[in-house]
């Protein structure tokens, strides 16, 4: 059967706004994310604090709106005074999540510094392992309350004293997961997150919760452990967490790149818990969804069970250290259409993570910054990616996996920014063998032609980038037709494409 792919695109099928934070990230305190990656004193391109000007030029172009800090794991047995303050006297710690050493030498102010300079906001996560509802409560006044207390006092001393006023908190991370320090059952962190956030909010009525959901959608208690959690605290937080990553583990890569359909399941489930719980409390609000870790991380695995079992404890080892190949893009690509699609309901999304640790930004120690294949998808998305998500009336053929049955052949999703009226196609071709015609149907869109069609591309599945080679970058196609009402776009075999469509404007 004849493979094909069309799309009807209205100006008038509305998703969403896209929040601006779908296309967040993640700076965990975690192998070299920190020490060597953003931040490392006497490298030759190390500003006067210590942060590399080469990562900062990349995060820029990244554009990305918000970081998650200071973990993930890690923040399940942080204590947030001990990285703030005169830096020698900052205490070295034992990190228990990644068996590594914490010097401290880099901690909130200085993440705080780092971002104002990388352009994005924090979303701040407090220890709610180790931890409770006065330690929250602590680091919000230190970080939010204008002055006159101990902690805000603090904030002041140590050289910072407008309050940072961030917005958005997350009340611990995956608290479901046993390998979590200080993990707990639905019953006991429902309770403390209901406890926490409405303590929090006393202090600071403007910001807003995010509660721990599952740490994955194959866990036991999925999803049973949302409805218990936000029976708890569904008054006093406005998000629930997902996290998800996915691999290639068995070489199969047909089934890989099938796998981002898992990721619209678990999102329609996470919302049916959500929408459950709000109608048994006959509530007034949405609990909307923030997808705060999301990538694909399996190449470094073995490697970091080996390194954190069998090596000493060391600063900044290099862990989670994926070199992610082409195929790794596009499922990137994927997930991002993904979220897109559900941008009513996900308003929160952290590509996990940002530097060195599963992430688009690489350094070298001793040498320069370089970019992954997973940076591109990332990039476009973030700066085509603003404005309106239009609901994609898509027909495509299908295949079947090993695992799933009926997967597009391509999958679609529009972006209308009405304010520069330009509309971006972000296209995925999942078939291994054949380029697809996606034609679209842009009635409503009289008048629109088109900019570029940039393409995401490679012949070999495996290609990785490295500091030496970008083996895998985008180029500009000329594959795109359009007759006014309609656009016809040629999509590669395995390729990520992005079709940039603007009004004309006849001349005067
Ligand atoms: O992003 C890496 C780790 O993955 C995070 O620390 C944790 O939250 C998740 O399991």
């Amino acid at each position: 059967m004849k493979k094909y792919a069309k799309m009807i695109v209205d100006r008038d099928f509305r998703i969403s706004e896209i929040d601006r934070r779908l296309y967040g990230s993640f700076i965990e305190h975690l192998g070299r994310a920190v020490y060597t990656g953003i931040y490392q004193p006497g490298h030759p391109e190390a500003d006067e604090e210590g942060f590399r000007r080469d990562v900062l030029r990349l995060v820029r172009e990244l554009n990305v709106p918000i970081i998650r800090y200071p973990g993930g794991n890690f923040v399940s047995t942080f204590r947030w005074e001990d990285s703030v303050g005169p830096v020698d006297r900052r205490p070295h710690r034992l990190d228990l999540a990644w068996r590594s050493l914490e010097s401290n030498e880099f901690g909130l102010d200085e993440f705080s510094r780092w971002t104002s300079k990388a352009g994005a906001d924090i979303m701040m996560a407090v220890n709610l392992g180790t931890r409770g509802v006065a330690d929250a409560c602590h680091l919000l006044e230190y970080c939010n309350h204008p002055s006159g207390t101990l902690y805000s006092d603090m904030r002041a001393a140590n050289g910072r004293k407008d309050p940072y006023r961030i917005r958005t908190w997350c009340l611990g991370n995956e608290m479901d997961g046993p390998w979590q320090f200080g993990s707990k059952t639905p019953e006991e962190y429902g309770r403390i997150a209901c406890e926490t956030a409405k303590a929090m909010k006393q202090i600071d009525p403007s910001i807003e919760l995010v509660s721990c959901g599952s740490s994955n959608s194959e866990m036991p208690t999925f999803p049973q452990w949302e409805a218990t959690t936000l029976e708890h605290d569904y008054d006093y937080v406005d998000y629930v967490s997902l996290h998800q990553y996915f691999g290639n583990r068995d070489g199969d890569t047909e089934n890989f790149l099938a796998q981002p359909v898992r990721m619209d399941g678990f999102i329609r489930t996470v919302i049916a818990a959500c929408d459950f719980v709000r109608a048994k409390k006959r509530g007034k609000k949405d609990i909307n969804l923030s997808f705060d870790e999301w990538n694909v991380w399996f190449h470094s695995n073995a490697d970091d069970d080996d390194t954190m079992a069998n090596r000493p404890w060391q600063q900044a080892p290099s862990l989670l250290e994926d070199h992610y190949t082409f195929e790794d893009a596009l499922v990137v690509g994927l997930m991002l259409i993904t979220l897109i699609r559900h941008s009513d309901r996900v308003k929160i999304a952290c590509l996990a993570q940002l530097v060195n640790v599963i992430a688009p930004i690489m350094t070298e120690k001793d040498g320069g910054a370089w970019v992954q294949t997973i940076f591109y998808p990332y990039f476009f998305a973030s700066r085509y990616g603003r404005g309106v998500a239009l609901e994609p009336v898509l027909t495509s053929s299908r295949h079947d996996t090993s695992e799933f049955s009926d997967v597009n052949d391509v999958e679609s999703v529009a972006v209308w920014n009405e304010e520069k009226e330009e509309l971006t196609i972000f296209a995925v071709n999942r078939d291994l063998k054949d380029d697809i015609v996606l034609t679209t149907d842009l009635a409503s869109f009289e008048g629109y032609g088109l900019i570029e069609h940039i393409v995401l591309e490679s012949d070999d599945l495996k290609a990785v980038n490295s500091a030496d080679a970008q083996n895998v970058a985008p180029k500009a196609v000329n594959r795109t037709e359009t007759d006014g009402r309609c656009v016809t776009s040629v999509l590669h075999c395995a390729s990520f494409n992005v079709i940039r469509l603007g009004k004309r404007h006849k001349e005067a």
